[in-house]
C-alpha cells in the first residue's frame, strides 16, 4: 500500500499546481487564494514564498529561466529570485468575475491555462493557450472549473478535466499546431468520492487524478477507463499531483484547507500541507517549459 508522507507541513488554503524543476531539485506550488508562490528545494530544504498580490492559479517553468504564471489578472513572467513580475496579457480583462486556475505547458512549450468564475457554479470559464509568440487562443469555452491537463508521451492525446462534469475528457492533439479535436469522455468518474481536480500522467500514459473532497489520488488507464490504484490521504481536499525527484519516481501532492469547518480542521490537522510518496512505482515525464 502506498502511504503519503508529509513533505512540508503547511496551512495552504488552496495549495495547488506542484511543478518539479529538475535543474535545481526544487518543487514549486501555489497557494491560490492569498497569491503565494512557494518553492521548496529538496536537497537544501530551503523554503521560499513570493506573494504576488493577486490570486495565482498556476505557475510553469520558463525555458529562458524564471517562471510564467496564470493569475487572477492574466499571464505574467515571474522572476522568483528577484521577486518581480512582468505582465504579459489578459484574455479576460472584461470578465472580473473569473480568475485563472490550473495550467501546464505542452511539449512545444505553449502554456495552457483555464479560468473559472469565483462562484464555481456556472460555465463562465474558458481554457486558453498562450503561444510562444505570446498570442492567446481560446481552446475550450463554457468551462466551470478548469483543471487537470495532461498529454500522452507521444503527444497525440490531450486529457482535460472540468471538475463539476466529473469526466476526464480526451482530445486528439496536434503538437505542431496546438490543435485539439474529437472530444470524447475517456473516464467517467461520477461514481468516485469527491471531485476530480488536478492530474498528471506517467510514462506508461496512465493518469493520476487528485480528488477534491475525496481523500484520494486514483490512477486510471484512460484507454479502458479502469481504476488501477487508489492512494488514501489523511486530508479530504487533494488538489493536484506531479512526479518529481531525481528519477521522476516520486510523487508530490498538494492539498487545501479552504471551506473546512473548525470541527473538520481538528480532524485534518495536515490539511493544506504538501505530501510526497517516494518511489511510487511509476515515473513521470519531464516537466514541459514555456518557450516564449
Ligand atoms: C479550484 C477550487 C475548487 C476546487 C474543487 C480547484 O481547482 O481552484 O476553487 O474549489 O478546484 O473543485
Ligand atoms: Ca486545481
Amino acid at each position: 500500500m502506498l502511504i503519503p508522507e508529509v513533505l512540508i507541513r503547511q496551512e495552504c488554503l488552496l495549495g495547488e499546481g506542484p511543478v518539479w524543476d529538475a535543474s535545481s531539485n526544487c518543487l514549486y506550488w501555489v497557494n491560490i487564494l492569498p497569491g503565494d508562490i512557494h518553492r521548496l528545494c529538496i536537497t537544501t530544504n530551503e523554503h521560499t514564498v513570493f506573494n504576488v498580490n493577486q490570486m495565482v492559479g498556476a505557475v510553469v517553468l520558463r525555458k529562458g529561466g524564471g517562471l510564467v504564471a496564470a493569475m487572477q489578472h492574466g499571464f505574467y513572467y515571474i522572476d522568483f529570485d528577484n521577486k518581480t513580475l512582468q505582465f504579459i496579457t489578459d484574455p479576460e480583462e472584461a470578465l472580473p468575475g473569473n480568475r485563472f486556475n490550473d495550467g501546464k505547458c505542452d511539449e512545444a512549450g505553449r502554456f495552457w491555462a483555464g479560468t473559472m468564475p469565483f462562484s464555481e457554479n456556472e460555465p463562465a470559464g474558458n481554457l486558453y493557450m498562450l503561444d510562444t509568440n505570446l498570442s492567446v487562443s481560446l481552446k475550450v469555452p463554457h468551462v466551470t472549473i478548469s483543471n487537470g491537463l495532461a498529454w500522452t508521451a507521444d503527444n497525440t492525446t490531450m486529457y482535460y478535466i472540468d471538475t463539476p462534469t466529473r469526466h476526464i475528457v480526451a482530445y486528439d492533439f496536434d503538437v505542431q499546431t496546438g490543435g485539439i479535436a474529437n472530444r470524447n469522455i475517456a473516464v467517467d468518474v461520477s461514481h468516485e468520492k469527491g471531485y476530480p481536480d488536478g492530474m498528471t500522467i506517467d510514462s506508461n500514459n496512465m493518469l493520476w487524478v487528485a480528488y477534491y473532497g475525496g481523500w484520494q489520488v486514483v490512477q486510471y488507464n484512460p484507454v479502458t477507463g479502469e481504476a488501477l490504484q487508489r492512494i488514501h490521504f489523511p486530508v479530504a481536499n487533494i488538489t493536484c499531483c506531479t512526479f518529481g525527484g531525481p528519477t521522476l519516481g516520486d510523487m508530490y501532492i498538494t492539498t487545501a484547507r479552504k471551506e473546512l469547518p473548525a470541527n473538520e480542521l481538528a480532524l485534518q490537522p495536515l490539511a493544506g500541507s504538501v505530501f510526497v510518496i517516494k518511489n511510487i512505482g511509476s515515473t513521470g515525464l519531464p516537466t514541459n517549459m514555456f518557450k516564449g
